[in-house]
């Protein structure tokens, strides 16, 4: 069964089940979304199709403004299509459990980091127990264990995107939206957390929806990159990722396919940064 989430879809999923049950299947078909700006209609999506499989990975790139935002929020469900249609279906037919890590700032202010990462779970009727002891493993998952009492104003940004990154996982979703979630991090903490997101993509089968501006980031992850063109967003062009796995950061770059597909898709996006930079009056060599 597809199911459609409905507009503004709780952030963290729901539903009572907790256990993985396979990965959501995504179906975009030919979405566009437009907001009013200052200067007129802003096309932010223009006629956009995608299709991402049960378990698959998929990281989307594109230069800044092109709506990579605009549609992985269509696809939680928090924003709605103006045109086109979204069907996001489990396999074991169920409301599908999702998850979303934003860019920037993503962690309740007036939540302890522990009762942040709980957030998901408390909203799922887990028992106390297993609230507790699920919250202890992801906060030593993402390095945070001593950090369990304290408020998110006494951490850096890094520190509290990681307690966010650690409340998605906590529902255990089947579809795993993630917006730049590593963009504040320092390189190595950066590392680490994308071996570990792979691990447990791995053992888990769930789906990931990536967005981020590092060609290094998608080509460790992801099974296809999407590149998106400037404003409006397209789909400009598909690029499968099929490097060994499990995989790791030393093998990912050692990989001999690792600078050819780098090649590839920084071509592709040093012509949709420079035509963005054109329309905002940049000067472009
Ligand atoms: N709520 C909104 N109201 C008005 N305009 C919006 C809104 N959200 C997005 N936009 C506009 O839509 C376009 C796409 O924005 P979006 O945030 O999706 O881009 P992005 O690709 O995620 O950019 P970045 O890489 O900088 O995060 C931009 O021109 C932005 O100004
Ligand atoms: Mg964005």
């Amino acid at each position: 069964m597809a199911v459609a989430l409905a507009p503004h879809a709780p952030v963290i999923a729901a539903p009572a089940s907790t256990g993985a049950a396979g990965g959501a299947a995504v179906a975009v078909d030919r979405v566009s979304r437009t907001f009013a700006g200052p200067h007129g209609d802003v096309v932010a999506v223009d006629d956009v199709s995608l299709d991402v499989a049960e378990g698959e990975f998929v990281v989307i790139v594109g230069p800044s403004g092109c709506g990579k935002t605009t549609l992985l929020r269509m696809i939680a469900g928090l924003e709605t299509p103006i045109t086109g249609r979204i069907l996001v279906s489990a396999p074991d037919n169920r409301p599908v459990r999702n998850a979303m890590v934003f860019q920037g700032r993503s962690v309740f202010p007036w939540l302890s980091v522990e009762a942040n990462v709980a957030y998901g779970l408390k909203l799922d009727g887990v028992s106390r127990a297993e609230q507790r002891e699920k919250t202890s493993n992801l906060l030593s998952l993402v390095g945070l264990s001593r950090f369990a009492k304290a408020w998110p104003h006494q951490l850096s940004e890094g520190m509290r995107q990681r307690v966010a990154i650690a409340r998605a996982l906590a529902v255990d979703p089947q579809m795993l939206l993630m917006d730049e979630p590593f963009g504040a991090l320092d390189e190595q903490t950066r590392f680490i957390l994308q071996e570990e997101l792979l691990r447990i993509w791995e053992a888990t089968g769930n789906t990931v929806v990536f967005v981020t501006h590092s060609i290094d980031e998608a080509l460790t992850l992801a099974d296809r990159v999407v590149v998106m063109s400037a404003q409006p967003g397209r789909i400009k062009a598909e690029i499968p990722i099929a490097f060994d796995r499990p995989r790791d950061q030393a093998t990912v770059r050692s990989d001999p396919r690792f600078a050819e597909k780098f090649a590839t898709i920084w071509s592709l996006l040093k012509e949709e940064v420079q035509e963005a930079r054109r329309s905002a009056g940049e000067m472009v060599r």
